[in-house]
């Protein structure tokens, strides 16, 4: 048996024999049997848009590996800076190397003043912190005339290291803004996440005190979201970074693309939905309005995941951490019992829906006081460095510009009808 496909056009009869390669055929060999028949598929469910070596998922064994690494094995002993140079330059970084990736990116965290007091300080009191975020970054794009320099090593490690770096300053500022407390400026003395909670929660002390479990819990749920292949916001980066626009608006398009509540805004409708449930007693008459196709089960389901997505189990155990600090989250009992009751269910097993990264990791964020507006901006931070990896790579392959074709399913062609004979 050959790993092949062969494609018979039966109009004429012609064949044409394709390899299968690394899981894929190659689209541009049936075009030249079907030149002008175009494979239909617009959510991409059966259409690779990329090979990619960055991050590996495999969705029947709930498998997720960073540059071959296990999920499990990263949030163990990983730190999502480590991470973040590990999914951007496809290895574990030398002592020498990763403390020189640090100290960049601490020197970086800084914000031009513009940004913050012409640029942010104009949004309406109750702006979305992650409309805020969207906008600020395309904005930077305006500060860093450097960045249209792609292919310039030393810029793009530059732009690289700056996004990494002030994504938290940008959100942090977003809700300090949206609260009318002032903004923090980065303390160079604390850890990524660390400092990320100093610029969100200082108020008058003359450094803020971290508590060292939800910093590292934090950590953990930034190594979780760092990458996740080729995600709805990642393709939306590849797109428009493949026309060679520069790595600020790219990055904006990926976190626009993140705001939506079928992808980033999910773990926020978890907290809505769990909070619209209200008791543990109303759990079986929502789980019939999903059956009955009114609601969604928001943090269930996977286009890829037909099993348990890896970082719901993980964040589950961080949670337990959590709570011991802060206390345990009311909603808790309800998300545990939707999801006994809902894996009883065939409706859900006959479906593969299972909980997903959103299911429990807004529960968490609540218990550590994260307002729920803030949500997709914690997802958004530490995408961006899966972002980045994969603009490198899209560079690194001299990508072509991405354009789609069509099927034309409007109306054939018609005259134009002056308006006083319509
Ligand atoms: C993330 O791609 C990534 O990797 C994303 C992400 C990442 O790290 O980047 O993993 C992060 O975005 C996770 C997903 C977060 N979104 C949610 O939790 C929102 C709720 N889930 C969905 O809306 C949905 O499951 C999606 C969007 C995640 C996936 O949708 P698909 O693959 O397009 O599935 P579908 O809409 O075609 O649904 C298939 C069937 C349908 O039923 P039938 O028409 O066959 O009867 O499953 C049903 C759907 O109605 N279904 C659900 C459901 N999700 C799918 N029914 C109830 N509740 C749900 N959550």
């Amino acid at each position: 048996m050959t790993e092949s496909i062969t494609i018979t056009d039966n109009r004429s009869g012609e064949q044409i024999e394709i390899p299968i390669v690394n899981g894929g055929v190659d689209a541009s060999e049936w075009g030249k049997l079907l030149p002008g028949v175009w494979f239909y598929d617009p959510s991409f469910d059966h259409t690779a848009a990329a090979a990619s070596a960055i991050t590996e998922l495999d969705g029947e064994k709930g498998i997720l590996r960073y540059r071959g690494y296990p999920i499990e094995q990263l949030a163990e002993q990983s730190t999502y800076l480590e991470v973040a140079y590990l999914l951007i330059f496809g290895e574990l970084p030398a002592p020498n190397q990763f403390e020189a990736w640090v100290h960049d990116v601490t020197y970086h965290t800084f914000l031009h003043e513009n940004v913050r007091k012409k640029f942010m300080d104009g949004f309406h009191h109750d702006a979305h912190p992650m409309g805020v975020l969207v906008s600020t970054i395309a904005a930077l794009s305006t500060f860093y005339n450097d960045a249209k320099n792609i292919d310039d090593p030393a810029d793009r490690y530059k732009q690289i290291v700056r996004l990494i770096a002030k994504m938290p300053t940008m959100a942090a500022g977003a809700h300090r803004h949206s609260v009318g407390m002032p903004f923090v400026y980065p303390d160079n003395n604390l850890d990524f996440a660390s400092n990320f909670l100093s610029m969100m929660w200082k108020v008058a002390e003359p450094q803020y005190e971290p508590n060292p479990v939800l910093s590292r819990a934090l950590d953990v749920l930034f190594i979780l979201h760092a990458d996740h292949e080729q995600n709805c916001s990642t393709t939306a980066m590849r797109v428009v970074a493949s026309s060679l626009a520069d790595p600020y608006v790219s990055t904006a398009a990926a976190a626009a693309a993140l705001y939506g509540p079928r992808h980033g805004g999910a773990n926020e409708a978890v907290v809505r939905m769990l909070g619209e449930i209200g008791s543990m007693d109303d759990v079986g008459d929502y789980i019939k309005r999903v059956k009955a196709g009114e609601v969604r089960l928001q943090g269930f389901g996977h286009r890829v995941y037909r099993n348990y997505d890896p970082r719901a189990t993980i964040i589950k155990q961080t949670a337990d951490e959590v709570f011991e600090v802060t206390g345990k989250n009311p909603l808790l009992d309800i998300a545990l019992k939707l999801e006994e009751v809902a894996l009883a269910d065939n409706y859900f097993t006959s479906r593969k829906l299972y909980p997903n990264v959103d299911f429990y990791s807004g529960l968490i964020y609540q218990a550590m006081d994260f307002p729920i507006d803030m949500f997709p901006v914690l997802f958004a931070i530490p995408r961006t460095s899966g972002w980045l990896a994969h603009w490198v790579e899209l560079l690194d392959q001299n990508a072509r510009i991405a354009r789609p074709r069509q099927l034309y399913d409007g109306v054939p062609q018609r005259d134009y009808q002056a308006i006083d004979k319509r």
